[in-house]
């Protein structure tokens, strides 16, 4: 049974009290609903992937109740913070390089060096981020393929029964979702059209080059191409699938119990749980890379991954890594 929870006081500190537990809360921003998690939390996280049940791992947008905060997690040049005083409390979300101190789960990220995070412009989702006082993973609060829901009856009609609860702030008065600019090259890149527009950020920020046309993103649709523009982590050792052996040159991602005879191990999931799986696969990952190249071994071999609820999402970045390069 997913609670739905009244705008107002009790309501705000039941929705933080279950974020600060784990769970998943959707609120109201001012662009769409979004599926709200502990963002520090990897195992909160990894619930969002399975709840949304994305066949893949998108990086996601952390929520911060003001810049400070935000900038307290990534590194924020000047035009960052002139762009966060022209449009925070806003629907800009700025991707910018993590800090060596971010705490926020690397599977929020999807394995990135960078981060997204932006402060929404909406009274009910500032309140909740304030009482929260961690970092909010939030993507738009619908099942994969389906459309950004704007109000709490979208999100229960998606997501009831999957989720602890939506925090009802009725409906979202922009109703698109963020624009997403990425701050980490040379020239500001427009990795998703949204709330603020082109015009408006180029007034603040000269130039900017652009993914997709403000065109080709209809409002009503759910944006696909901008995953496909994010390059993702990959460890540097080659990777070898499915493995029903391991070598003593190998280093081993293992699941269930681990085969025998691994030069390093690291162990994604003793007991099955994909939920914890996907919760430790890109520090999994970067801890063996690390190993590995420490100890001199030459490849990664990976245990087998059922293809079921968050396997897939699994085995899809798992098939990345071990493409050939
Ligand atoms: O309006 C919004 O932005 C809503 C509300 C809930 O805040 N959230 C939202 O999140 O739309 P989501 O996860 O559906 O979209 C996140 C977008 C994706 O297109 C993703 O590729 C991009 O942001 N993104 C997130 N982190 C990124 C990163 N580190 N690098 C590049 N793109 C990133
Ligand atoms: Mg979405």
């Amino acid at each position: 049974m997913t609670e739905l929870l009244a705008n107002d006081a009790a309501g705000i500190a039941r929705a933080t009290g279950l974020l600060l537990a784990g769970q998943l809360v959707a609120f109201g921003t001012e662009t769409v609903y979004g599926l709200g998690a502990d963002a520090t939390n990897a195992r909160a996280v990894a619930a969002v992937f399975d709840a949304k049940g994305r066949p893949h791992f998108n990086p996601l947008i952390c929520h911060y109740p003001d810049a400070n905060a935000a900038f307290a997690d990534v590194e924020a040049p000047e035009l960052a913070r002139h762009l966060a005083a022209a449009f925070w409390p806003g629907p800009l979300t700025l991707v910018l390089p993590r800090r060596i101190t971010c705490k926020v789960a690397l599977l929020a990220g999807a394995g990135l060096e960078t981060l997204a995070v932006r402060v929404p412009a909406h009274a009910t989702a500032l309140a909740l981020l304030r009482a929260v006082g961690r970092p909010v993973a939030a993507p738009s609060a619908n099942r994969s393929g389906q459309v950004s829901p704007t109000t709490a009856a979208h999100v229960l009609e998606g997501l009831g029964g999957r989720i602890a609860a939506v925090l009802d702030s009725g409906p979202c008065p922009v109703g698109v979702e963020s624009t997403v600019l990425d701050l980490t090259g040379r020239r500001p890149f427009l990795l998703r059209p949204g709330g603020a527009t082109r015009e408006a950020i180029e007034a603040v920020a000269g130039p900017i080059e652009c993914g997709v046309t403000q065109a080709a993103a209809p409002a009503t649709r759910t944006l696909r191409s901008p995953g496909l523009l994010v390059s993702h982590y990959a460890p540097a050792l080659p990777v070898r699938l499915a493995a029903t052996d391991v070598a003593a040159d190998e280093a081993l991602l293992a699941f269930g119990p681990p085969l025998i005879g691994a030069g390093a191990i690291f162990q994604l999931g003793a007991t099955g749980d994909l939920i914890e799986a996907a919760a430790n696969l890109f520090s999994g990952l970067r801890a063996l890379d690390a190993e590995a190249a420490r100890l001199g071994l030459r490849r990664i071999a990976v245990m087998p991954i059922p293809e079921t609820g968050l396997g897939l999402a699994i085995n899809d970045r798992l098939q990345r890594a071990a493409a050939p390069r």
